[in-house]
C-alpha cells in the first residue's frame, strides 16, 4: 500500500522531519515561508495530510473552490484559531491539535514578561547595550516588587494553572483567576489560586493580569476599552494566549493614556505585524511568539503530530483529535 501523502509547511527539527519521512510520502517547504490562501488550496486538493502551523491561515474560502482530498490537518501548536474548524468538518478534514507538551515551557514565557515588566529588565538590557548607563544609584531604574502582589489570570486551563502555580509557590504572589467553567476549589488551590465569578472581579483585584484563554471569536477582544479601564491603576497586561483576545488599539491608547502600567506580550493581533506605538514604549516588552519554542517542546509537539496523523491513517483511536 503506497504511503499516504503529506505536506508540511513549514521547516520542523530535523529529528520529528526524519520521522516523518520514515512513515509518510513528505512533502517539505523548503522555503520555510508561510504559504498563502491559494497554496494552502491547492495542497488540500493535493496530499492526504496537511501539517500546518499557526503562521498558515486556513479560513473558510480556503476549503472551498476546489475539491478537497485531504483527510487531516495535523496542526503543530495546541491552539488552531487560524483553522475554521466548522469548515474543515464540514469538508470532511480531521483536525488535530498538540496539547499538554508545551504547558511549562508557555508558562516559563509568561513568567519572563511578568518579571520583565516588573522589574523594567528590557529597558535595563537596551540601556547597558546602547552605553547608556552611568551606574549604581538608589534611583536607578525603579520597578515594581512582584512578591506579595496579586496576579489575575483570564483561563484556568493547562498553561493558567502552571503559570498560577509558578506565581504563587514560585513568587510569593496571589492568584485570583477568571474560568468559563467552575473549577473545584480544591483543585484550584493545588495551584494556589482562587476563582473569581467574573473577568471584571478579577481585573479589579489584579496587579498583573495575564491571559491564558483560547484565541478565536469567543474571546475576541476580550481585553478591550473598557476592560482596560477596569484594571486596577498602575497595572500590568501580559499575553502569552493569541493576539485577537487583545484589541491592540485599545491597549495602546491604554499604555498612552497611562491607564495601565505596561504590558508584556509573546502574541500579536497581525503576527509578525507589531505595531510600531508598540515596539516604541519602554513600558511594553515584546516577544516573537516564543512561548513554545525550545528544542524540547517544538520536538515533542512534533512528534505529537506524527502520532495523531500515524493513528488517523491505521484507523485508530486520534488522541488529540479536536474535530
Ligand atoms: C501554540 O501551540 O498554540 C503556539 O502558540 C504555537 O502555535
Amino acid at each position: 500500500m503506497s504511503k499516504p501523502r503529506i505536506l508540511v509547511t513549514r521547516r520542523w527539527p530535523t529529528a520529528v522531519e526524519t520521522v516523518l519521512a520514515e512513515r509518510f510520502d513528505v512533502t517539505l517547504n523548503r522555503d520555510d515561508i508561510p504559504l498563502g490562501e491559494n497554496e494552502l488550496r491547492l495542497a488540500l486538493s493535493t496530499y492526504d495530510a496537511v501539517l500546518p502551523t499557526v503562521s498558515d491561515r486556513l479560513p473558510a474560502a480556503v476549503f472551498e473552490g476546489a475539491p478537497v482530498v485531504t483527510r487531516i490537518l495535523g496542526n503543530f501548536g495546541v491552539g488552531y484559531n487560524h483553522i475554521d474548524i466548522t469548515a474543515a468538518k464540514a469538508r470532511g478534514v480531521a483536525v488535530t491539535n498538540t496539547p499538554g507538551v508545551l504547558t511549562d515551557c508557555t508558562a516559563d514565557i509568561a513568567m519572563l514578561l511578568l518579571l520583565s515588566v516588573a522589574r523594567r529588565g528590557g529597558e535595563g538590557e537596551r540601556q547597558v547595550r546602547a552605553g547608556d548607563w552611568k551606574g549604581w544609584c538608589p534611583t536607578h531604574m525603579i520597578g515594581t516588587k512582584v512578591t506579595g502582589k496579586t496576579v489575575g489570570i483570564i483561563g484556568f486551563g493547562r498553561i493558567g494553572k502552571a503559570f498560577a502555580q509558578r506565581c504563587h509557590f514560585g513568587f510569593g504572589m496571589d492568584v485570583v483567576f477568571f474560568n468559563r467553567s467552575p473549577v473545584d476549589p480544591s483543585e484550584a488551590a493545588r495551584y494556589g489560586a482562587r476563582q473569581l465569578a467574573s473577568v471584571e472581579a478579577v481585573l479589579a483585584m489584579a496587579d498583573f493580569v495575564s491571559l491564558h484563554c483560547p484565541g478565536g471569536a469567543e474571546n475576541r477582544h476580550l481585553m478591550n476599552a473598557a476592560r482596560f479601564a477596569a484594571m486596577k491603576p498602575g497595572a500590568f497586561l501580559i499575553n502569552t494566549a493569541r493576539g485577537d483576545v487583545v484589541d491592540e488599539a485599545a491597549l495602546i491608547s491604554a499604555l498612552e493614556s497611562g491607564t495601565i502600567r505596561g504590558a508584556g506580550l509573546d502574541v500579536y493581533e497581525a503576527e509578525p505585524n507589531v505595531p510600531e506605538a508598540l515596539r516604541r514604549m519602554e513600558n511594553v516588552v515584546v516577544l516573537p511568539h516564543l512561548g513554545s519554542a525550545t528544542e524540547e517542546t517544538r520536538t515533542a509537539m512534533g512528534m505529537k503530530v506524527v502520532d495523531n496523523v500515524t493513528a488517523f491513517f491505521e484507523g485508530r483511536d486520534v488522541p488529540d483529535r479536536v474535530v
